[in-house]
């Protein structure tokens, strides 16, 4: 087959490299791609939401399959930009259809089919420029930290959080009569604040069957202990330690479910992954927020866990037959540090050479921001690597990442050292 991978972060090339190892991956792509994954495919300099451009890369290097993954170019139609298409018809897209991206796209929806199908959740209301004042109101209902999150998408940068009510004013009328984050936040959810720890759980689907993939926690904020600003996300691990066999079942009946039971329900044309961001509270799981992708750094530490052909398991799911899937884990965990660019997740300098991450023994390297420049590394963006390591402790696989990091050099890396303190 020939499979294009749409993206340019680790969580690309860590899809690229586990593609790449299937016997039924003749010729494999990446667009945009990073210095990465240019030593195990062909990286195309097409952008991901060009959907012209892939076409005409897509019918000029016979490709099968297109494995997409960040989030934008599925909100903006991908999947349906190629069932629409008389040439492109065939052509496996996994990832969901724009009805089903909407999950991510808009968090009113989000909070809508939530509702409808009983998923636990935190309270909420939506506002708009013209129900400002009730919007204020509605914060004075509620007690201190106040959430809220820009309807649609804001690079990760919609959700505030914040102690003081009188700031909370401030910011949803930012949000809302100035556009803080512009069309993203002509609508505002606002919702009750949920105290306890996150994870994630990543699912499959066909939009029929479904497979739950491993567990993760990530770290967000740039500075140890989780303060400072939110980043991209700075490191991980899989499984969580405290994800136990009956807090799985909780997650499976009331949340996984019920979400695959309401996309049958609504039709919705679902090939592909979904994240869902949980906070565990006391016992129970309530989601945050869905994502209709993988995530990163997640998926450096959930895909090397999973010993199955991942093209095969991806033709299962546009065959709509991953019932047939049965899935072989690393019972090892994993855990990934990300190396970022000195300065982020505010303004960074590109354009470092980086050395080093050829010597890496026993972790696996995922370039994230980097770029070759003849034939150096350089790096070009806030997230620069990913070192992963597995062991049946997840402490162990953080030391050999750790061990591993001080080989790499660029200048102004910098990186947390307490990935897993909280487990
Ligand atoms: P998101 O951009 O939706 O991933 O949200 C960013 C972060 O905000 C999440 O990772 C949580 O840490 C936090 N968050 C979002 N919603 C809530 C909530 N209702 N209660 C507490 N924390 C939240
Ligand atoms: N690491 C969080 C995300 O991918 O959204």
């Amino acid at each position: 087959m020939h499979i294009l991978i749409l993206g340019a972060g680790g969580r690309e090339h860590t899809f690229a490299y586990k593609i790449a190892q299937s016997p039924k991956c003749e010729k494999l792509f990446v667009a945009p791609g990073n210095a990465g994954t240019a030593g195990i495919a062909t990286n195309v300099p097409v952008s991901v939401t060009d959907f012209e451009a892939i076409k005409k890369l897509v019918l000029q290097e016979n490709i099968d399959m297109v494995v997409v993954g960040p989030e934008d170019p599925l909100v903006h139609g991908v999947y349906d930009f190629f069932k629409n298409d008389k040439e492109l018809g065939q052509v496996a897209v996994i990832g969901p259809s724009k009805r089903g991206a909407l999950l991510e796209g808009s968090k009113e929806r989000a909070k809508e089919f939530m509702a409808m199908y009983n998923i636990p959740t935190a309270a909420y209301e939506s506002f708009k420029a013209e129900s400002l004042e009730a919007g204020k109101a509605f914060l004075e209902e509620l007690k201190p930290p106040y959430v809220l999150k820009a309807d649609g998408l804001a690079a990760g940068k919609g959700v505030v959080i914040l102690n003081d009510l009188d700031e909370a004013k401030a910011e949803l009328a930012d949000m809302l009569t100035n556009k803080k984050f512009g069309a993203a936040s002509e609508t505002v959810v606002i919702e009750e604040f949920l105290d306890g720890i996150e994870l994630s759980v990543f699912v499959l689907t066909d939009g029929k069957n479904y497979i739950t993939l491993p567990t993760a926690k990530d770290y967000k904020r740039i500075g140890e202990g989780d303060k400072g600003l939110n980043t991209g996300g700075m490191g991980a691990v899989s499984p969580v330690p405290f994800a136990d066999v009956a807090f799985m079942e909780k997650i499976e009946n009331r949340i996984v479910k019920p979400t695959i039971e309401g996309l049958k329900a609504e039709e919705i044309e679902y090939k592909g992954f979904i994240f869902i961001g949980l906070i565990k509270v006391g016992d129970d799981p309530k989601v945050i927020e869905y994502n209709v992708r993988m995530g990163d750094p997640e998926t450096e530490v959930v895909l090397p866990r999973i010993k199955n052909d991942l093209v095969e398991v991806f033709e299962k799911v546009a065959a709509q037959k991953l019932n047939e899937v049965n899935l072989d884990l690393d019972p090892r965990s994993a855990a990934t540090v990300m190396l970022v660019s000195g300065g982020y997740p505010e303004s960074y300098e590109k354009g470092k050479v980086l050395t080093g991450s050829e010597t890496v023994e026993d972790s696996l390297v995922f370039h994230a921001g980097t770029s070759l420049k003849d034939d150096e590394v350089i790096t070009s963006g806030g997230r620069v690597m990913a070192v992963t390591s597995l062991h049946d402790d997840f402490r162990e696989a953080l030391k050999t990442s750790y061990k591993n990091i001080e080989k790499i050099k660029f200048d102004k890396m910098n990186y947390r050292k307490d990935i897993g303190f909280d487990l």
